[in-house]
C-alpha cells in the first residue's frame, strides 16, 4: 500500500502561551521599548552562557556591527572571516568601512579551517611595524567595497570574525592562538549558535559559546534560530569596555539610558557622547526572549536526538555528505545541512522531496558568490566553500518534529538519491 504523503515544514518556531502572555504583559505594562525586560533578558542570557555582560540589540547583524566597532575595526582595515555564511557576516565588516578577506572552510564542520587561516596569514599578509597588512589591497578595491571610496586603504588586519555555523562550533582552540600571534581580537558570529558548547582543552571542560572565548560573541534571535524574539540579537563579552561601547552605540551614543533616567528620581540631562545608532531590542521582544530561554535546554536536547537519527539513517548514502560533531564541540544543529557531491542533483532532489510533502532549503550561501563581493572573489577562489554551498540542502529539523517524520525524510532522501 502506498504511503500517505505527509506535510513536513523546514521548521516551526517553538512558541507557546507563555510567550504570548509575557508579550501581552509587556504591552500592558506601558513600557514597550528597551527597558526593564531587556535588562532582565540581558542578565538571564549572560548567566546562561557564562559571560560577564550581555547587550541586547535589534538583530545579530547590528550586534556584529557594534562588536566589530568595539573591537576597534576601522575604515581601510581588513577582517579575516568566511564567505560561507549568511551575507550579514561580510556586510557587517563593510559597515565599518573595512573589507572582509575570506578564508576557506572545513567541509565537515562548515566552519573556518584553521589550517587555511594559518596559510592565509602566512602567505597573504606582511608584518609592517605595528601590524599585519594584506598584500593585495588592490584586489579588494572594486565594486561596492568601501575601499573603492577610501583614498588609501591600508589593509591592516583589524580582527578575525569566526562564525559558529548552523550550530556547529568553530575550532576556537586553534583559531585563538593564531589571532594572538597576529595581534588582533577574535569576534564570534554566533548567530546560529545559541546553546552550543565548546571545549578549549581537548574535551576536559566544556563551556557555552558566548562565554566570550573571543573578545565578544554575537547571537541572532531570528525565527530560523533556536531561541526567537521575532528579530533580535545579543552581544556577550567579559570585557567591560566592549560592554560599555556596545551599550552606548546601540542607543544613539546616549550617556544615560531611558531606564536609568526613569528610575533616578531626579532630573537627569543626558548627553550624546558619540555617533551611535538605534539598534535597540524592545521590551515586548525581551519578554518573549525570557520565556524562550527557559525552553533552550529542551530545544537543544530534542534537536540533538533528531540529528542523531539523520546521522544514523543517512550514513553511507552514495554521493551524500553529512555534517559531523567535532571533538571540541557540542552542536545544537540549528540547521541540519547535507551536501551532494554532484550539485546538479540538488534541485531535482529538493523537488522530489517536496513531492512527498517535505520542505527543504538550499544550503549555506557564500557571500563571495553574490554581486557585492564576487568581483574581488571570482569563482574558484574558495573551493571548499563553493563545493559545500552548491550541493547544500537544509533538511527539516525542529523540536516538535516527530521521530517518525524524521525517519520519513530519511527514507525518501535515501530512495531519491539511491
Ligand atoms: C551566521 C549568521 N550571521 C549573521 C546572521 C544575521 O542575523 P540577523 O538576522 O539576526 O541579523 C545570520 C542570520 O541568518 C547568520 O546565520
Amino acid at each position: 500500500m502506498a504511503e500517505d504523503i505527509r506535510k513536513i515544514p523546514i521548521l516551526i518556531p517553538l512558541l507557546g502561551d507563555e510567550e504570548a502572555q509575557a508579550a501581552a504583559e509587556a504591552v500592558k505594562s506601558g513600557w514597550v521599548t528597551q527597558g526593564p525586560r531587556v535588562a532582565a533578558f540581558e542578565q538571564a542570557f549572560a548567566a546562561k552562557v557564562g559571560a560577564a555582560y550581555a547587550v541586547a540589540t535589534s538583530s545579530c547583524t547590528t550586534a556584529l556591527h557594534l562588536a566589530l566597532q568595539a573591537a576597534g575595526v576601522e575604515p581601510g582595515q581588513v577582517v579575516l572571516t568566511v564567505s560561507h555564511s549568511f551575507i550579514a557576516t561580510a556586510n557587517a565588516v563593510r559597515y565599518l568601512g573595512a573589507e572582509p578577506v575570506f578564508v576557506d572552510i572545513d567541509p565537515v564542520t562548515y566552519n573556518m579551517d584553521p589550517e587555511q587561516l594559518a596559510l592565509v596569514l602566512e602567505r597573504d599578509f606582511q608584518r609592517n611595524g605595528d601590524g599585519l597588512y594584506y598584500r593585495n589591497v588592490q584586489r579588494l578595491t572594486c565594486g561596492e567595497s568601501p575601499f573603492a571610496r577610501i583614498k588609501e586603504p591600508q589593509g591592516r588586519l583589524g580582527a578575525i570574525l569566526a562564525v559558529h555555523q548552523v550550530g556547529v562550533p568553530a575550532d576556537l582552540a586553534r583559531i585563538l592562538p593564531l589571532a594572538d600571534q597576529a595581534g588582533v581580537p577574535v569576534v564570534e558570529d554566533a548567530a546560529p549558535a545559541v546553546g552550543c558548547q565548546l571545549s578549549l582543552d581537548g574535551g576536559h571542560t566544556w563551556e557555552m559559546v558566548g562565554r566570550s572565548h573571543g573578545l565578544a560573541a554575537c547571537f541572532s534571535f531570528h525565527p530560523r534560530k533556536l531561541l526567537t524574539t521575532g528579530d533580535g540579537g545579543m552581544v556577550t563579552t567579559n570585557d567591560p569596555e566592549v560592554d560599555r561601547a556596545c551599550r552606548l552605540l546601540r542607543q544613539h551614543g546616549m550617556s544615560v539610558p531611558d531606564l536609568t533616567r526613569h528610575q533616578a528620581g531626579k532630573v537627569i540631562m543626558e548627553q550624546y557622547l558619540t555617533t551611535g545608532y538605534n539598534y535597540r531590542l524592545t521590551d515586548i521582544q525581551a519578554a518573549v526572549g525570557l520565556e524562550q530561554l527557559k525552553r533552550l535546554d529542551y530545544m537543544v536536547e530534542r534537536r540533538r536526538e533528531l540529528a542523531s537519527i539523520y546521522l544514523r539513517e543517512l550514513k553511507d548514502v552514495p554521493g551524500l555528505n553529512l555534517p559531523a560533531e567535532p571533538a571540541y564541540g557540542r552542536n545544537t544543529w540549528q540547521s541540519f545541512v547535507v551536501w551532494l557531491d554532484d550539485a546538479s542533483h540538488r534541485l531535482p532532489a529538493m523537488e522530489a522531496l517536496l513531492a512527498q510533502g517535505i520542505s527543504s532549503r538550499q544550503g549555506i550561501m557564500n557571500a563571495h558568490a553574490e554581486p557585492p563581493y564576487r568581483l574581488a572573489w571570482p569563482k574558484g577562489s574558495l573551493p571548499q566553500s563553493e563545493k559545500v554551498s552548491q550541493g547544500g540542502i537544509v533538511l527539516p529539523l525542529y523540536p516538535q518534529m516527530a521521530e517518525d517524520d524524521c525517519l520519513y525524510v530519511c527514507r525518501h532522501l535515501r530512495r531519491i538519491l539511491g
